[in-house]
């Protein structure tokens, strides 16, 4: 890898033979799964028919504590300008206790880079990793797609009186027409494009009665355009409730910034725990970011030992995204073969380290280029 200040400017070559890819490894085992993505990017590029090209970037905690800067003055545009797609790791340190330089950094990029979508996919890849009792892989595979500019993360609010025993702390929720309508589209549009036959819209507007009011109206007027498809509602307590009593229901899951973040956090639980669940931050058409859902993990952190999985799958996620899906289903398949040799980290079962499982990874694309 190079650092950005030697690259030429290039276009964008978003589903062409190449691409070009800003990878932002972050703190923590972000910096220790990361490469691993890379590893097996980099084996898929060596197949011969693509190019990818990474750029890494030294964003996260020690540039902050050392030069007081969090996303670089620019960085948004640069990212916008010249990548097709951005890899991620984590953010997150200890001796930054505010983590301001991670709001800067993510949210910084998920809102200027209007990255709506957030495609959080819950998928058992092998069915000793479920909690739930006789369950198998036909039964889980489930897209889970969250709001991701809008609702109660975009920093409104205020206190009163703080500090005093009659403090008022208030949070808006901002629920925009046109962030509600694209957001649900999108989960129409993936269910369609994927011949996926159910949407399930879940929201509380049975309390929170003006918010989530607009998203019931525009969800049923949206459903109109796609008739083809089984489309409802469910509440989100009853949603958590029936996700874990029968996930053979759901197809797709649409819902608000915060609902998605906490129930997408289940569905990883119900799939094998967050090592393994990846996670795109999607604006269609864009350049878009794709990340494990995992944090930095600072009590595993530099012991080798973090589960690398998580980011191969979004590194898969990010070729799907680039219409590379020949490579990502190669991916995805050597996954599910680090998962039926029990080739994995310790907080699957396994022994192996993180990079171990990374060669092995690396060592099966190019096995299977050549089969
Ligand atoms: N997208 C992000 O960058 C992101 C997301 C969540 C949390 N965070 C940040 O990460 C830091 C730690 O947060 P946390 O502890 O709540 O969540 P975490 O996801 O970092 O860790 C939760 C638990 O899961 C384990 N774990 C997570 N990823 C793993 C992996 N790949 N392999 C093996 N085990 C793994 C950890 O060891 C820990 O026990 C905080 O600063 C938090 O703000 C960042």
């Amino acid at each position: 890898m190079s650092t950005h200040e030697n690259e030429q400017k290039v276009p964008l070559r978003s589903g062409g033979p190449a691409a070009r890819i800003a990878v932002i490894p972050g703190d923590g085992i972000g910096k220790e799964v990361t490469p691993e993505g890379v590893k097996v990017l980099r084996a898929v590029a060596a197949r011969g028919k693509r190019a990818l090209e990474f750029v890494e970037f030294d964003w996260g905690a020690e540039k902050y504590l050392r030069e007081g800067v969090s996303l670089p003055a620019g960085a948004v545009e640069m990212l916008r300008d010249e990548f097709d797609a951005i890899l991620f790791g984590a953010l997150g340190d200890p001796r930054v206790p505010s983590n301001q330089h991670a709001a800067d950094i993510l949210l910084g990029l998920r809102f200027k880079l209007d990255l709506y979508v957030n495609a959080r996919p819950v998928e058992l890849l092998h069915e000793r990793l479920t909690p739930l009792r006789d369950r198998t892989e036909k039964d889980l595979r489930i897209m889970v797609v969250r709001e991701n500019t809008e609702g109660l993360y975009v920093g409104v609010g205020g206190f009163f009186k703080k500090g005093t025993a009659d403090e008022i702390a208030v949070q808006e929720d901002v629920n925009s027409r046109k962030g509600v309508e694209r957001i649900i589209r999108y989960a129409f549009e993936y269910a369609r494009q994927n011949r996926l036959k159910r949407v399930c819209m879940s929201d509380k507007s049975n309390a929170m009665t003006f918010a989530h009011d607009l998203w019931q109206r525009v969800f049923k007027e949206v459903r109109q355009e796609y008739a083809e498809i089984e489309s409802r509602h469910l509440y989100i307590d009853t949603l958590a409730m029936e996700m874990v009593r029968d996930p053979r229901q759901f197809d797709v899951i649409v819902t608000c910034n915060l609902f998605g973040d906490i129930i997408s956090d289940l569905g990883a639980q119900l799939a094998g725990g967050l090592g393994l669940a990846p996670s795109g931050n999607i604006h269609p058409g864009r350049t878009s970011l794709f990340e494990p859902v995992h944090g930095s993990a600072p009590n595993i952190a530099g012991k080798g030992i973090a589960n690398p999985l998580g980011s191969v799958l979004a590194a898969a996620m990010m070729l799907e995204f680039l219409e590379w899906k020949a490579e990502a289903a190669t991916l995805q398949a050597g996954v599910k073969g680090t998962l039926l040799k029990n080739y994995v980290t310790p907080d699957l079962g396994g022994d192996k380290k993180t990079a171990e499982v990374g060669d092995w990874l690396a060592e099966f694309v190019a096995r299977t280029a050549r089969d």
